[in-house]
This record gives structure tokens, C-alpha cells and sequence, in this order.
């Protein structure tokens, strides 16, 4: 002890240093979201694709959005550049070196098919790919993993059909299906037929659900396509009952903060109800969705959600809880994860944070 007062820079250093340690699961990552701009024009140069931007600069200032629509009309034009199975390699070798220096230690990981099936990308060269990289980073980095695949809802739900048919000679490396795209107007309702399909193969399901949309569209998740986590779900609070449920059937919400402020759910992070929704008792998880888009990978949101929100050190350690015991992980291996993140806890030299909220938390 040098007797030196202790200064804010201090207080959030060591939280962020205590963040990274804490081993976490990443439950919500679009692997086409974490195209960083430097990948981006490698591959356009090595595929001879020509991009709208002058250079990296300028393709990071029109990471600017309104709402989800806007960033993913910026996204899919990004996912052009992705063609061979070498390119769906390092798109995913490189977010889990990014993810072991975030301290992930298991992801599930979301790819969408269709964007690239409907460009005449053979459905093999992007699911061979991603799952080489999957296997060679468990080697690694020791980051376990499933694959989740996702139905892009602004398709019809025959097209989806026919997606799940040319995963099924894949199903061994596909632990589950999802939903997401422009979420409003494209109710989950819509694909019934399609996820029960897939869980009569075995498929477990998740789906976007209240990120923009309202929560009816979370309530048709777990009534008809029997989802077993929300992605995203903030909105379930504008509806009680709907909270009951979730807090009953212990539903995990993927959380996804510095992307909801990015593209309009939340004005700010100060306002994010995350810490709302943790502290009434949800299964809340925090995950970065698409982080070459939107300024940070799962730590990175950690962190700016504990300092915004003045989080505690127990409200921390149960996030990182939390991401465990939402994820497809076998039990015995959940509980072993479970305690290694108990032990790391113990470890950290972060007593408490004394910063105080920017603003209230309120919503
Ligand atoms: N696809 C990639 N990111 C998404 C998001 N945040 N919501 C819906 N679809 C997405
Ligand atoms: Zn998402």
C-alpha cells in the first residue's frame, strides 16, 4: 500500500482488468458482424470485388445508423466480399483471437446462410469454413463452441424451408436455429412450420425477438417456435406478464448493449435497462452482436455497461454467471465453467466501483 488516493482512472482499470479476466460465455454474435474494415478491403482486393469506400476510414465513418434496417442494409453489402472457404476461415479465426483476449471461453456463433446461398455461395464452402476455424481455435485458445444458424426473416418462410433442407447433410456441426433480420413486420408466427421442422431433427431454437419489434413477437417466440433463449428481448419490460414468464421459465435474453444504442433502441447506455431487467432477476446475458459495426466485443460491452450503469462487482460476476448457464453447454461442462468463473472472481483486485452512474438507469 503506497497510502496514494485512489483515482477514477484507477477504479476503471482495474474493472476492466477484472472484466477481461472473468471467463465468459458469447451467446449472441453474428459471425458476418465481426467483418473488421482492414478484413473487409483484404478480401475484396483478393476476390476483385469492388467496394463503395475509398478506405478503411471511410468505410468506419459510415458505420453511422438510424435503426436496425439502416445497419443492415450496410451489413449484407458487407458480406460481398466473403466467397471462398479460405475467406469464411479467417473471418472466424480472427473474432476468436479477438474473443480469447476478451476472455471468451465458449461461443455460440450465428451465421446466416442465405446471404451468401442467394449470392451462388455454395452452402458447404460456408459452413466447411466456419467450422475449421471453430475446431483450430478450440485447439487454440481453448474455446469450446456451437453453431447456430440463422433464418433471415425479410425471406420467406419456403425459403428457410429450403435452407434448413441443405443443412440437414451438416446437422452434426449445427447445434441450433435462429431468427433474426428487419425484425418489424416479420413476425416469428411466420416461421412455425420451419423451426418445428428443426427441432423434430433435434435443433434447439432461439430468435430475435423485442429488439425493435414489440413484445407479442417474444411471446410468439417461446409460444410457437419454442425458443429456448430471446435475443435481445429488451422490450419485454413494457409488458408484465411477459416478464413473469420469462422470470418463471428463467428464459436467458441475450443482451446486446453498445449495438442497441447504436442503432436506436436506447438513446444512450445510461438509459439501457439492462441493469433493470438484471436486477428484477432475468436471466441476462451481455454479447457484443456485431462488433466490427458497432465499437466492441463481449468485454468491451462489459465494461461499458458496468460504468455506465455503476454495475456491482456481484452484478458482474452473475453476467458472466449467466452467459454459462444459458448456453448450450452440457451440464457437467456448465458446472465446471461455472466454477472457474467463481475461482477467477475471487482473484481480481477490484474491490467496488465508486463511479457513479452517468445518469439514472430508469426503463
Ligand atoms: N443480423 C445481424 N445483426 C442483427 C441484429 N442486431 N438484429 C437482427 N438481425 C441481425
Ligand atoms: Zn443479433
Amino acid at each position: 500500500m503506497t497510502g496514494e488516493p485512489v483515482t477514477d482512472s484507477d477504479i476503471r482499470r482495474d474493472r476492466a482488468r477484472f472484466i477481461h479476466g472473468l471467463p465468459k460465455a458469447e451467446l449472441h454474435l453474428h459471425i458476418e458482424g465481426t467483418l473488421e474494415p482492414e478484413m473487409m478491403f483484404a478480401l475484396a482486393t483478393r476476390n476483385g470485388i469492388s467496394l463503395p469506400y475509398a478506405d478503411v476510414e471511410a468505410v468506419r465513418r459510415a458505420y453511422v445508423f438510424d435503426d436496425l434496417q439502416s445497419f443492415l442494409d450496410v451489413y449484407y453489402a458487407g458480406c460481398a466480399v466473403l466467397v471462398t472457404e479460405r475467406d469464411f476461415y479467417e473471418l472466424t479465426a480472427a473474432y476468436l483471437r479477438r474473443a480469447a483476449a476478451q476472455g471468451v471461453s465458449h461461443a455460440e456463433i450465428f451465421f446466416d446462410p442465405q446471404t451468401h446461398t442467394d449470392r451462388g455461395i455454395p452452402f458447404d464452402t460456408v459452413v466447411t469454413g466456419i467450422c475449421r476455424a471453430l475446431e483450430d481455435g478450440q485447439r487454440r485458445w481453448s474455446i469450446t463452441w456451437r453453431l447456430i444458424l440463422c433464418f433471415l426473416r425479410h425471406l420467406s418462410a419456403d425459403a428457410a424451408m429450403t435452407t434448413l433442407e441443405q443443412a440437414l447433410p451438416f446437422r452434426n456441426l449445427i447445434a441450433a436455429v435462429g431468427l433474426d433480420s428487419s425484425e418489424l413486420g416479420h413476425p416469428p408466427s411466420a416461421f412455425e412450420a420451419v423451426f418445428r421442422r428443426a427441432r423434430e431433427e433435434g435443433l434447439l431454437a432461439v430468435a430475435h425477438a423485442g429488439e425493435e419489434g414489440p413484445p407479442e413477437y417474444i411471446w410468439e417466440a417461446l409460444e410457437q417456435l419454442h425458443v429456448r433463449r430471446i435475443d435481445h428481448g429488451v422490450r419485454c419490460w413494457e409488458d408484465r406478464l411477459l416478464v413473469d414468464r420469462l422470470l418463471a421459465d428463467r428464459v436467458p435474453l441475450t443482451v446486446c448493449p453498445l449495438s442497441n444504442v447504436k442503432l436506436g433502441v436506447f438513446p444512450d447506455l445510461a438509459h439501457h435497462n439492462l441493469a433493470t431487467l438484471l436486477r428484477h432477476g432475468l436471466r441476462v446475458t451481455v454479447n457484443s452482436d456485431d462488433p466490427a459495426y458497432f465499437g466492441g466485443y463481449v468485454a468491451d460491452n462489459m465494461v461499458a455497461v458496468a460504468e455506465a450503469l455503476a454495475l456491482d462487482r456481484g452484478e458482474i460476476v452473475q453476467l458472466a454467471r449467466n452467459s454459462f448457464l444459458a448456453s448450450f453447454l452440457d451440464e457437467a461442462v456448465k458446472r465446471e465453467r461455472l466454477s472457474e468463473v467463481d475461482h477467477a472472481a475471487t482473484q481480481g483486485g477490484w474491490t467496488a466501483p465508486q463511479i457513479p452512474p452517468a445518469r439514472s438507469s430508469a426503463g
